[in-house]
């Protein structure tokens, strides 16, 4: 059972609902599942992002990596500064900044290691993001705060230094498809008898078809019939735009994912969909609508090929925890005396970010780089390219 609404989330709810109703009508009844994400995360003023519930963090929906421990930024700052100094100097821009405390923790680190960015920018498409990041970073010391501008859209000068993503790519709205009778569907939603949300499916476009017996190849065998997972055709287009954002440096997406063979694996059959309630994990994007998150995993195969169409190098993909033990997360811990409370509270944190049962493995980090011959040091432990 997900946790009862406030009467104000309530009629949010009933707001966004009836707002995606239109849009079902006036599509003829049935709209794809990518339209209805979008619309339930994005829509101006009601979707999850734009609207104001509280999202991120231990009073939200869910909690990511730089939320969960400020190691993670700090690890992060390491792998940044060496690409700074490479580029004399440079620049970061982040994507998806979610309440600032990354940007904020990372600036932080970067000062005190003297590799910090003539600039950080960031862009968000949440407003209400946008407005808690611009709190949160004006308590910088001043000579940090400077260095911070949100931009509406990508620069159109290609910069030099790094693009940042955590958790950005799994919010990008996907399509979900069902492989059942020796035929591919397009999965979306419907209006039901009583003008609630149902699943429906249609028969798949000629593109998506062809998507699906690529990813899910040698298809109907052995994916058992049904089949359902998800393609996320907007990664090519998102990845070829930063892309052209990067003109020597590396772009880094954290994420939840897998590379291809493993997303698309036979047993995966309900695929990757997940939502976040109030810290609840569960897999129905019809229910507590414009109030909860909706991801799906990111296929980093996918990535891949976008990247190296765009003319950038796949230099380096890992788990989170080979990327964050190559930036010296154990040493980071070892800096609070044994027995202390502090060390006690790192250690707990830097176990939650690189056990494998909890964000250590299901999040991996790929670098993808522009005029770059400089090794990455996130990427010194380990090296999954092959599996890719
Ligand atoms: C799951 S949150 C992650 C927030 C933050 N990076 C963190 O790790 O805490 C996703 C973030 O991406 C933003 N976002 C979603 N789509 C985006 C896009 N196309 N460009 C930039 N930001 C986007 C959301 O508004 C939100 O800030």
């Amino acid at each position: 059972m997900l946790p009862s609404l406030t009467a104000e989330e309530a009629d949010h709810c009933a707001a966004v609902t009836e707002f995606i109703r239109q849009h079902i009508a006036a599509a003829s009844g049935w709209l794809s599942f990518e339209r209805f994400m979008e619309l339930a995360l994005y829509a101006p003023g009601l979707g999850y992002y734009s609207a104001g519930s509280s999202k991120i963090g231990a009073a939200g929906d869910f909690v990511t990596a730089p939320e969960v421990s400020d190691l993670f930024s700090q690890c992060l700052a390491r792998q940044c500064a060496g690409v700074l100094r490479t580029c004399g100097r440079g620049e970061i821009l982040e994507l998806g900044a979610g309440t600032g405390r990354m940007a904020a923790t990372l600036l932080t680190a970067l000062a005190e290691s003297d590799a910090l960015p003539e600039r950080y920018a960031i862009l968000e498409v949440s407003a209400d993001l946008a407005a808690r990041q611009r709190e949160r970073l004006a308590q910088l010391p001043a000579a940090l705060r400077a260095r911070v501008v949100w931009l509406t859209h990508l620069p159109e000068r290609p910069l030099e230094g790094l693009i940042l993503a955590n958790e950005v790519a799994d919010a990008l709205p996907c399509r979900r498809f069902l492989l059942a009778g020796g035929a591919v569907h397009e999965l979306g939603v419907a209006l039901t008898a009583d003008g609630g949300f149902g699943e429906a499916h249609v028969a798949a476009d000629a593109a998506l078809t062809r998507m699906c017996r690529e990813l899910c190849a040698p298809w109907p065998q052995p994916h058992p019939d049904p089949y359902m997972s998800e393609v996320c055709p907007r990664l090519e287009p998102w990845i070829a735009t930063l892309a052209a954002t990067l003109k020597r440096g590396a772009l880094l997406l954290f994420d939840y994912g897998l590379p291809r063979a493993q997303y698309y694996h036979p047993q995966r059959t309900h695929g990757t969909l997940r939502c976040h309630f109030r810290q609840r994990v569960h897999d129905d994007p019809y229910a507590r609508v414009g109030l909860q998150d909706i991801t799906a995993w990111v296929d980093f195969t996918r990535v891949a090929e976008a990247a190296t169409a765009a003319d950038l190098s796949v230099a380096g993909f890992a788990t989170q925890a080979a990327f964050l033990l190559a930036t010296g997360i154990e040493e980071l811990v070892a800096r609070e005396p044994a027995g202390s409370g502090s060390h006690a509270r790192l250690a707990g944190e830097a176990r939650r970010l690189i056990m494998p049962g909890e964000m250590g493995e299901a999040f991996k980090v790929m670098a993808l780089t522009r005029a770059w011959d400089t090794p990455l040091q996130g990427f010194t432990v380990q090296d999954l390219r092959r599996s890719l």
